[in-house]
């Protein structure tokens, strides 16, 4: 529309203002007004649209994005951060999908008008038309020289961005380690650095990137000012009309307009382009152990026995933590591991959970190899009771039922009284209803494990593990809270993992893992007949503690 009304100057200045035809005076302003009315509802509606398909596709992405989070193995957490996890999960998608569309919308009108604008110089000159557009092709270097160094400094500004971000869950999550040892001007001092990396970057890129505007002013003023001086000459020596100079005049500067404000909303293209690609890798990322999205699997049916076969396992390579493990539980049955603290007894467990898996030997459950079994099903099959707890933000009944969305609530109620959470929440006015907070921070250590025991024991499924289940209660709560374990091992295969060896008192034998291997296994009597056994010296420890 915008050549359409450029191509309209033609027969204005030469029919009217310098063929004097006045019909014609009245009918092109109107053509012009009622044509950017036309322009302008198209304007309005193109914004419209293409701000749905720029939300669209980024609601898209951002579910696809979350899929793949939820996706990815307990490796790639140990290796990320939150804030990079936030910028390739989140703010890509943002940055990636919202600002191309808005970019890309005002890159395809000026095709579509550039298209519209070529015509109308040829159709008025076709001689100038080359001129201008001859000076068109040199704004491709100046681009390309900038592309490279902006990609490389956009990735630069995102590191520095997501690093922020840490820096905001650190305060939030850290807080009280912050106040308590004063760490405010040192956190502080920290950030302010990273501040300063991130305007001395964004500055580079300013640097890099603003000399662009100029020269493109530069070549285009090259390119209009070689026009003025060839189309002056073909006008007045005849052969262009005064009309079709002023229409090819207007026609070109609303082409060059918007190739001189390239350089403003090229950093955003980049930045855009960069956040695309690494989207892409993103989604590409390969997790190594399988994803489960499936809410009704059935658990196994445990009847013989879970086997740890020759089972060795490095998180990093090269630094075994666990070698050459034998053992097997039969079902039924209660197995308690204990060792020094960093001795792998959480690492045995996650293996038995796939959370990561063994790098040699096998783990059998009725000798059948873990990883040969379904994961939901796997899952299903085991209530883990986790030395540190995760509780959700919602509210105590919402924590309990994540064990078992089919938990009825007659099951929440015995999981509560089993717990012994029934007197702490009686004295809650909300009751079951009361909010832990974010990560049940709202609650003290041990009622935020006794509602994990809780969701493990409407779980009710036939493996259970806890991992220091009681480390965080008093030795009263712990007695009680023995019953209530007693009461959720019954008839399972449980694996107790304990510092206070008073929670051991119920198990059918005994692991001590030492060294990255058990070093002794057996019933808690033979394991005391060796004085000099680790186990038994840890026990007099205790014993004498307690004495
Ligand atoms: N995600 C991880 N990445 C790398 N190394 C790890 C990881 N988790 C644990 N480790 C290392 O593995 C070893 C065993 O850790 P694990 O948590 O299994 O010990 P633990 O016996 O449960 O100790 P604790 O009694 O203190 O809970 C430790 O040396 C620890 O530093
Ligand atoms: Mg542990």
């Amino acid at each position: 529309m915008d050549a359409i009304i450029a191509a309209f100057l033609r027969p204005y200045v030469d029919q009217v203002i310098l063929g004097h035809n006045f019909a014609n005076s009245l009918f092109i302003p109107t053509c012009i007004i009622l044509f950017s009315l036309a322009q302008g509802l198209c304007i309005y509606f193109s914004a419209y649209a293409n701000a749905w398909v720029g939300n669209r596709v980024t609601l898209d992405a951002k579910k696809e994005l979350f899929h793949k989070l939820l996706s990815m193995d307990v490796c790639f957490f140990d290796r990320s951060d939150s804030g990079t996890i936030a910028l390739h999960f989140n703010q890509d998608a943002e940055t990636g999908f919202k600002n191309l569309m808005g970019n890309g919308k005002a890159f395809i009108t000026r095709i579509f008008s550039s298209i519209g604008l070529t015509v109308v110089l040829f159709i008025n000159s076709w001689k100038l038309a080359f001129l201008a557009l001859l000076t068109v092709i040199f704004i491709y270097f100046p681009i390309r020289i900038v592309r490279k160094k902006m990609r490389f400094l956009t990735k630069k500004n995102d590191h520095s961005g997501a690093s922020a971000t840490v820096f905001y869950n650190e305060v939030c999550q850290g807080n009280r380690t912050i106040i308590s040892y004063g760490l405010q001007a040192n956190r502080e001092r920290h950030f302010h650095g990273l501040l300063n990396e991130i305007f001395a970057v964004s500055m580079r890129m300013t640097r890099h990137s603003n000399w662009l505007s100029p020269v493109m002013h530069f070549i285009v003023a090259i390119g209009l000012s070689l026009v003025l001086l060839l189309g002056g000459w073909l006008v007045q020596s005849g052969h262009m009309s005064s009309g079709a100079f002023v229409s090819f005049i207007a026609a070109l500067l609303l082409m060059y307009t918007p190739i001189k404000n390239i350089g403003n909303n090229f950093v955003a293209v980049q930045a855009s382009l960069v956040a695309v690609e690494r989207i892409q890798e993103t989604l590409k990322m390969n997790s190594t152990s399988p994803a489960a999205f499936e809410e009704d699997a059935e658990p196994i049916c445990l009847d013989s026995e879970i086997t740890f076969r020759d089972v060795s396992f490095e998180y990093q390579p090269g630094q075994p933590v666990l070698k050459n493990i034998n053992f097997s539980i039969p079902a039924g049955k209660t197995v308690g591991i204990v060792g020094h603290s960093g001795g792998g007894k959480t690492s045995l467990i996650h293996l038995l959970a796939r959370l990561y898996d063994v790098t040699g030997g096998a783990i059998e459950i009725d000798g059948q190899n873990i990883q040969s079994i379904p994961i939901a099903r796997l899952h299903r099959s085991m209530a883990i009771v986790f030395q540190d707890n995760f509780l959700f933000s919602g509210t105590i009944r919402e924590n309990i039922l994540l064990g078992n969305f089919k938990g009825t609530e007659e099951d929440v109620k015995t999981a509560v009284r089993l717990a012994y959470l029934e007197d702490f929440i009686a004295s809650l006015p909300l009751g079951l209803e009361t909010p832990v907070g974010e990560r049940g921070i709202l609650l003290s250590g041990g009622q935020k494990q006794r509602i994990a025991i809780a969701r493990a024991m409407v779980r009710n499924s036939p493996i259970v593990i806890l991992d220091e289940a009681t480390s965080a209660l008093d030795n009263r709560s712990e007695a009680n809270i023995q019953e209530a374990l007693n009461n959720l091992m019954e008839d399972k295969t449980v694996l107790i993992i304990a510092h206070r060896l008073t929670t051991l008192s119920r198990v059918n034998f005994i692991l001590v893992l030492n060294n990255c291997g058990i070093a002794e296994s057996g019933t808690e009597e033979e394991l005391l007949k060796n004085p000099n056994g680790i186990y038994a010296q840890m026990h007099q420890a205790q014993f004498n503690k307690s004495e």
